[in-house]
């Protein structure tokens, strides 16, 4: 079983010929930069979501990057988020000298949490933005979200990194506010190697968002050398950023993007199938069976009152037994940035501090065979039958 050849990853990206043979095909066409396979993916991509824009950069945190700019958002202003997830949806803001207000999540979904959100917003007039993230896939409160966007008037960007392509109440999760970026991270539920997306149905915030992504020149790059009106002509409008997406990548993601529905109904296969196989162990909680989750991950919570390890040991038990696993989040407010520039305490966030603590995320992807699954389901009961601490009654 410890066989390094045995050894199930946490995660693998799901790339087959056609990934293989659409990068041939951008090879060995003589244009490799951003030019008509990111502009195809894009028209895909937007009919897909059904977004009037789409507009693909080079990673999900130029995109936010980007449509927090786009959004008017600069210096002094706020943005309000989550601590619980990765720096990316936080360092955007001070990319632009603005500063995030963190509020803590909900302890069921690990979402921000609507109540924190609305107290947040009638304390401090600065907030200029709401920044959810739908985390390892499942939806922030978008309805309590969206009701205080329209009571407060300013956007909501929403981090959709995790959340491609679900769709809630027939509206896929990045649609729902202004702006949605999705990630094509090589981990991520489709992917580019790098990569990202930004939607929207706002003509300023896309017209804006298009300069901007390459140097705030006022043409695309494709226009320039392939156009019938082709010419040397360009005009610099803005200091604008190189976040464009080459096509060798987007000729990836149009055959990802093919594949994203079977993707996620395999995921919802193996979330189903943990769901059965540990659905009734003391010692650890589910996230809760639903459609209604992109199951980018799944993200388990140990109950440290029910086990004598903690949850480290418990890891490092798994990687012995040839599973790789992973943390996710380490909550911004106790990385030492954060911590040193707005002097953050561990305790400050209570809900995002407890659930770093005690969570672990398991494989979840599509190459994932039964039998991986089921070797992982074993090893976590297993370890945890065999660290189990009864305690009080019922147990
Ligand atoms: C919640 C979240 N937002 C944004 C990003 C940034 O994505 P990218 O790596 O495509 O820049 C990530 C990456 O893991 C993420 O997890």
């Amino acid at each position: 079983m410890n066989r390094k050849s045995d050894f199930i990853p946490f995660a693998l990206p799901s790339l087959g010929e056609e990934e293989e043979q659409a990068v041939l095909r951008v090879l060995r066409s003589g244009w490799l930069t951003t030019g008509k396979e990111a502009k195809a993916f894009e028209q895909e991509f937007a009919d897909y979501v059904g977004a009037r824009y789409a507009l693909a950069v080079n990673s999900a945190t130029a995109g936010l990057h980007l449509a927090l700019e786009a959004a008017g958002i600069g210096p002094g202003d706020k943005v309000v988020t989550t601590p619980y997830t990765f720096t990316a949806t936080a360092e955007v803001i001070r990319y632009l000298g603005a500063d995030p207000v963190f509020i803590d999540i909900d302890l069921s979904t690990y979402n921000m949490d609507p109540a924190a959100l609305s107290r947040a917003l009638a304390e401090n007039r600065k907030i200029k933005c709401i920044l959810p993230v739908h985390i390892g896939g499942k939806p922030a409160a978008m309805d309590e979200i969206l009701k205080l966007k329209k009571k407060y008037t300013i956007p909501v960007i929403e981090d959709a990194a995790h959340a491609f392509p679900l769709s809630l109440k027939g509206k896929f999760l990045g649609t729902l506010g202004d702006a949605g970026v999705y990630s094509f991270y090589a981990t991520k539920t489709i992917t580019t190697g790098e990569g990202g997306m930004i939607v929207t149905d706002n003509d300023e915030i896309a017209g804006r968002i298009a300069v901007m992504r390459l140097h705030g020149i006022d043409r695309e790059i494709w226009d320039r050398y392939t156009s019938k009106k082709a010419s040397w002509q360009y005009r610099v409008v803005e200091a604008g950023f190189k976040y464009n997406m080459p096509d060798i990548l987007a000729a990836m993601g149009r055959e990802q993007l093919k594949k994203g529905a079977a993707f996620l109904s395999r995921r919802r296969q193996i979330a189903a199938y943990y769901e059965k196989e540990l659905g009734g162990l003391d010692f650890l909680i589910l996230p809760p069976p639903s459609e209604l989750n992109a199951w980018h991950l799944y993200i388990v919570r140990l109950k440290e009152e029910k086990c004598t390890i903690g949850r480290d040991t418990f890891l490092r038990y798994m990687k012995e037994k040839g599973i790789g696993t992973s943390v996710h989040y380490i909550p911004l407010h106790i990385m030492p940035y954060y911590r040193k520039k707005y002097g953050f305490k561990p305790e400050d966030f209570p809900h995002a501090l407890h659930v770093y603590q005690t969570v672990f995320s398991l494989p979840i992807y599509p190459g994932l065979t039964e039998e991986q699954c089921s070797r992982v389901a074993a090893a976590v009961r297993a370890i945890g039958e065999s660290h189990y601490r009864s305690t009080g009654r019922g147990s």
